[in-house]
């Protein structure tokens, strides 16, 4: 694992910006596996500014992002489709029928995840997978488990995950208790993979992530098998880290 230590958020996003850009330009059509939630959002803003620059063109790039919610449609304001519009999606020269985002309301869940494993598949497979962490080590929507996931499929949602995704709902009640998600082994299969960690409240998770055991309860500590991660986490994230075992950081 490559630790990338920056001072804050905002250096954080325009690190994951380049780095994502770089992969870009050294080959147009890459496949991006994206994920949503609030820390990717400044990485966005970063590569929008950088398009808008002429620095990079989207235009052979195919995407296929990490999970969607089960049960809400994607003009919904709340689905994932929504989000990756909303904050990259419209202000880059993407084509939108390069993007793919799990279908929510396929009722018939066998279905949705072989279709979305085979899409990846034909793609090619992922080259740059982005990932953030929740605080009990998800990524993706993959919960802490007795035995790590395999391929694409409909999890049930922890409680601490609908409560800490309340916050962009009306109430907890409103929060969808499944979701699609790509699998470990799917996130596995990525050529690359880069995750994105900032503030204090992922201290604890994101130390567990690089020094614990590998451990399907903490799904993120997974990634340690992995020949190409990247972490790019800010100072208060890698707080414990920085504490207890300075010396792996260079
Ligand atoms: P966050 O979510 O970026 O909103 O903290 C990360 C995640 O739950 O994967």
């Amino acid at each position: 694992m490559k630790i990338i230590l920056t001072k804050n958020y905002a250096e954080l996003s325009k690190k994951s910006a380049e780095i994502i850009i770089s992969q870009v330009k050294s080959k147009k059509n890459s496949i991006l596996g994206l994920a949503t939630g609030s820390t990717p959002i400044g990485t966005y803003k970063a590569i929008i500014e950088m398009h808008k620059n002429r620095q990079v063109s989207f235009e052979n790039i195919h995407t296929v992002n990490l999970d969607e919610y089960r049960g809400i449609s994607r003009d919904n304001s709340q689905s994932y489709y929504c989000y990756m519009k909303k904050e990259l999606f419209n202000y880059i020269d993407i084509n939108l029928k390069n993007t793919y985002i799990p279908n929510g309301m396929n009722e018939n869940a066998q279905e949705e995840c072989e279709n979305y494993e085979n899409i990846i598949k034909n793609l090619g497979g992922i080259d740059l997978q982005i990932l953030g962490i929740g605080h009990n080590g998800h990524i993706g929507f993959n919960e802490p488990s007795d035995k790590f996931s395999t391929k694409t499929y409909c999890v049930k949602l922890d409680d601490r995950t609908i409560e800490a995704n309340a916050r962009f709902f009306d109430s907890f009640e409103d929060v969808p208790k499944e979701a699609y998600t790509m699998g470990i082994d799917t996130i596995m299969s990525a050529k690359k993979i880069l995750l994105l960690v900032s503030g204090a409240s992922k201290a604890d998770i994101l130390y567990e992530t690089i020094l614990g055991e590998v451990n399907p309860q903490v799904p993120s500590t997974i990634l340690n098998n992995h020949e190409n991660v990247t972490i790019i986490a800010d100072e208060d994230a890698l707080s414990k880290v920085l504490k207890e075992k300075p010396n792996i950081i260079k």
